[in-house]
């Protein structure tokens, strides 16, 4: 009987231990589990406590045509260094962050397992990155696919011209949203807010309390009702 009962109980809490607060997407870069890292470089330091990249991506994410996924900023000329920078934080964000659990979802992709989808962007950074990036040129609003890549790097395809970033992405929602497939859902919820996902931030890292309330509250009845049956199962040899 407690032999039954502690081999239930070691079963559940190895599953219940995919803790969707604290995981790493199974991707091209991210680590196994997330944890301390750290030498974490420059602007993916706020993640040093507990991430899902290793000291190595984090470097990387700083460079062009880094060897992570060769990816040309410049494909339209050289893109301003604020524009930049956004993209640099953006890459942190990505593939340090440990509290993007709710938001992963299978991506059908050669090059990686999962993916995030709309994840909910706080107003600030989605505005600041498209006012910055503004005055630079593009040839493509989705980023993710469509490349010319004979080259090993991409280019824009022949029948994409380089525009204005304005006439590209209108809006700070069509950049954020359309850039990475929806990736990033655009909101009007401020930093302050709790309800959105900041991927510039100071001190402790603030979306972990951003994923559970959305673990808690929106993020499908399916899941959540899995979570309960699955917490039943496991603590009904307990109460019999
Ligand atoms: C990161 O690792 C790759 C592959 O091992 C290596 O080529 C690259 O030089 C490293 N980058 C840094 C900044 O250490
Ligand atoms: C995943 O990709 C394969 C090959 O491209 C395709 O046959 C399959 O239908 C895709 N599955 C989903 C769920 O999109």
């Amino acid at each position: 009987m407690w032999l039954s009962v502690a081999m239930t109980l070691a079963l559940c809490s190895g599953a219940l231990s995919q803790d969707k607060l604290n995981m790493c997407m199974t991707a091209k870069h991210h680590k196994t589990n997330p944890g301390p890292e750290g030498q974490l470089y420059l602007q993916c330091a706020p993640w040093r406590e507990n991430a899902c990249c290793t000291a190595n991506t984090s470097s990387e994410a700083h460079e062009d045509n880094s060897y992570l996924y060769n990816f040309n900023w410049n494909h339209c000329g050289a893109m301003s260094p604020q524009c930049k920078k956004h993209f640099i934080q953006d890459t942190c964000f990505y593939e340090c962050s440990p509290h993007l659990g709710p938001w992963i979802e299978e991506a059908n992709q050669s090059w990686r397992k999962e993916r995030i989808v709309n994840v909910p962007l706080c107003l600030e950074d989605c505005r600041d990155w498209w006012e910055d990036c503004k005055n630079d040129f593009t040839c493509k609003t989705n980023w993710h696919k469509g490349w010319d890549w004979s080259t090993g790097t991409n280019k824009c395809p022949k029948d994409k011209q380089c525009r204005k970033w304005t006439d590209v992405f209108p809006t700070p929602k069509a950049m954020c949203e359309e850039i990475w497939s929806n990736s990033y859902l655009y909101t009007t919820h401020s930093k302050t807010s709790g309800l959105c996902m900041q991927m510039w931030f100071t001190g402790k890292n603030p979306n972990r309390k951003v994923a559970e309330y959305y673990l808690l509250n929106n993020v499908g009845q399916q899941r959540s009702f899995a979570l309960t049956a699955l917490l039943m199962l496991c603590v009904a040899p307990l109460i019999m």
